[in-house]
């Protein structure tokens, strides 16, 4: 029977992990997993039911609404997960600025975190999966067989990201958005919970002056050294 591994990527925000997590999965027939989505559908969720106000979040009302709030993801047309919040399609909600402002405060509650890893764990435990995020090599899949961990420097990630809201019709400027990196850089690296950092056995790879394909081939490579580590043939 043929085997598939698990493959973790985590890095900063903005720096190409879904992009080369989805064109894995595409040319290894895996399932891919934007863990990301899931904290912005908890943030869609509490902004929609008037949890956060002023800035400021209504952490117990969040925690008693938990149970209530269900995500899954349906392939498009294209063959792409889009991410649904109780039965609704909100692909497109959760990329907004709002959604982006408040999601790094929703991701360090530890009971959200628990919920999603949960359902994480859940989605790969017949392995042939990759998910991208900030703790899947450290904590949602210790035992992942290939860890990536992707950074790019802080100019070119604002600059991609820019580029992305200015083709969706989105208005931002290029100043709210290198903030807005920086900021949930800052609070995924420094909460309590699971904080964002590199696993001991994570391969680095800065992708600052790499194209798409080259990363990708890069990637590819560290695959099939593991198929090949693993005596796996056929991935
Ligand atoms: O990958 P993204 O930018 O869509 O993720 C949105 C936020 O969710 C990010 O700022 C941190 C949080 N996150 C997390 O804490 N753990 C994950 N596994 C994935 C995302």
């Amino acid at each position: 029977m043929k085997r598939q591994i698990t493959i973790a990527i985590d890095g900063f925000s903005s720096c190409g992990k879904s992009t080369l997590a989805k064109e894995l999965a595409n040319q290894l027939g895996y399932l891919f997993v934007d863990s990301g989505a899931m904290y912005r559908g908890v943030t869609l969720f509490a902004l929609q039911n008037n949890l956060i106000s002023n800035n400021d979040i209504d952490i117990n009302g969040l925690l008693k609404e938990l149970p209530s709030i269900e995500l899954h993801f349906e392939l498009n047309d294209t063959k792409t997960p889009e991410l649904f919040l109780n039965n609704i399609n909100v692909e497109s909600e959760i990329r907004t600025p709002v959604v982006s402002t408040f999601v790094s405060q929703i991701a360090r509650i530890k009971e959200v975190r628990i919920k999603l890893v949960e359902e994480q764990r859940k989605m790969g435990e017949k392995g042939g999966v990759i998910m991208d995020g900030r703790d899947i090599g450290t904590v949602v899949f210790p035992n992942a067989e290939l860890k990536l961990f992707i950074t790019a420097n802080i100019d070119i990630r604002t600059e991609r990201r820019f580029q992305e809201m200015i083709n969706k019709g989105m208005e931002t400027t290029k100043e709210a958005v290198e903030k807005n990196l920086t900021q949930r850089d800052f609070i995924d690296s420094n909460r309590e919970e699971s904080p964002l950092k590199q696993a001991k056995d994570a391969i680095l790879i800065d992708n600052s002056h790499l194209t798409r394909q080259e990363q990708l081939d890069l990637a590819l490579s560290y695959v099939q050294k593991v198929a090949k580590s693993q005596r796996l043939y056929s991935l």
